[in-house]
């Protein structure tokens, strides 16, 4: 498993290429999967405001594209005193991939806080609700 520090230093690099023209609100996200590797993503924004995707989830589905299926840990940066976690709906993408995801929330020069993501998506919708996937 990639070490701690390497998935938060990546998220804190990857955040400088925010594209955030409109709310001016840059945040990183790194993935980390069970061998080590780590996927990285920045939010893009949209002059529709609506089509902006958060950072979390671009870095998830350059994942998946690179037939990633399985992540340990995602750290999440942004330059804010207070916390930034995912928002409700990267919450829900991510729990797409397992619950017991460690999330770091980060600012520029310290952890926030560490959760999991079980914790922080208490009563998810999932494949099982389907009959599909377990
Ligand atoms: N944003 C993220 O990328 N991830 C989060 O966890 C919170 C919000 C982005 C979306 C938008 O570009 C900007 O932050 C302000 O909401």
């Amino acid at each position: 498993m990639a070490d701690f520090l390497r998935v938060l230093e990546s998220a804190r690099h990857v955040r400088l290429q925010a594209y955030a023209p409109y709310s001016g609100f840059q945040v990183g996200a790194a993935l980390e999967t069970p061998g080590g590797m780590i996927v990285t993503g920045c939010n893009v924004e949209n002059a529709t405001y609506g089509l902006t995707i958060c950072a979390e989830r671009v870095a998830l589905v350059k994942a998946i594209s690179e037939g990633e299926r399985k992540f340990t840990r995602i750290a999440v940066v942004a330059d804010t005193e207070n916390p930034t976690p995912p928002c409700g709906a990267c919450r829900q993408i991510l729990w797409e991939f397992g619950g017991d995801l460690e999330i770091i929330i980060a600012n520029l020069k310290e952890v926030k806080g560490i959760y999991r993501l079980a914790a922080l998506l208490p009563m998810p919708f999932d494949g099982r609700l389907l009959g599909g996937k377990t």
